[in-house]
């Protein structure tokens, strides 16, 4: 197994890749930083800013989602900068790289930890959404999704139109179990991988950061691009240390020749 240091090229993950029937992908902040919307973490992050969210906001949905839901709409009109800039946000180089990586038949799916929809207005379709989308709301009993901007807030907590349960934001939140559907696509997915490229995430939140690791295990190649190093790191066959709009647009341009 070659480890390549830092200066893992594109070129070597091209090459890596050429040879995979099943690639997925793990994508976080980073891949959407170059679209304006802020990391989580590392300088500018806005955890490093604001701190992390405790799990009151997952305690306050269960004890009172009437009152979590009036909380959440004051919040919503304060527009925090986070939100606006996802609604500002368009999909940058690395997004509509990934998604000419699925339809060259390249990349077979990706799980993505971001909640800005980005990935699919790229135009990718196999995308698993493990922390939820934040234009959708989601139902605690049936588990249908909605657009949120297409359900009704004169009554609190709004309830599905489907079975009557309590809707949420698909956001997940913190001490939030991941919904079980979407832990489902994401073992198969694991399973399936024989390559994981990972991009633009620091790996540190799990369950996600371990579908990497499980694939790995497995024998599959692992890949990360990411300009810092992060847990994955020292698992990686390569590492390619460049922004992902600068070296996802490259490997599928390697990738597009036969
Ligand atoms: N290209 C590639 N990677 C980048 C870029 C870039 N242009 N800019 C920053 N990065 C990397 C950083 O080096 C860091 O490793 O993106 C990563 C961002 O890490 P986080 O801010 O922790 O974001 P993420 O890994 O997606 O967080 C995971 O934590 O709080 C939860 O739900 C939240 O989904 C989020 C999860």
């Amino acid at each position: 197994m070659t480890r390549v240091d830092a200066k893992g090229t594109v070129e070597q993950a091209a090459e890596r890749l050429r040879a995979c029937r099943h690639v997925v992908a793990l994508t976080g902040a980073g891949l959407s930083a170059e679209s304006g919307i802020p990391t989580y973490r590392g300088s500018g992050g806005i955890w490093t800013k604001w701190g992390e969210p405790t799990i009151d906001g997952w305690e306050l949905f269960n004890s009172d989602p009437g009152r979590w839901w009036e909380e959440a709409i004051d919040r919503q009109t304060l527009m925090s900068d986070f939100a606006q800039a996802i609604d500002r946000a368009e999909p940058n180089p690395g997004h509509l790289a990934m998604a000419e990586l699925e339809r060259m038949g390249r990349l077979h799916h990706v799980i993505t930890q971001n909640i800005d929809d980005l990935h699919r207005r790229a135009g990718s379709r196999a995308v698993t959404e493990i922390h939820g989308n934040r234009h959708l709301v989601r139902c605690m009993s049936c588990g249908r999704r909605d657009r949120q901007d297409a359900i009704f807030l004169e009554r609190l907590p709004p309830l599905c139109q489907e079975c009557g349960g309590i809707l949420k934001n698909d956001t997940v939140m913190f001490g939030e179990p991941i919904p079980a559907d979407v832990l489902d696509e994401c073992h198969r997915q694991a399973n399936l991988a024989d390559a994981f490229l990972v991009v633009g995430t620091s790996a540190v939140v799990y369950p996600a950061a371990e579908f990497p690791a499980m694939a790995k295990r497995r024998g599959a190649a692992l890949l990360e691009l990411n300009p810092e190093p992060t847990p994955l790191s020292r698992l990686a066959d390569v590492v390619v240390r460049a922004p992902a709009g600068e070296s996802l647009p490259r490997l599928a341009a390697l990738l597009g020749t036969a």
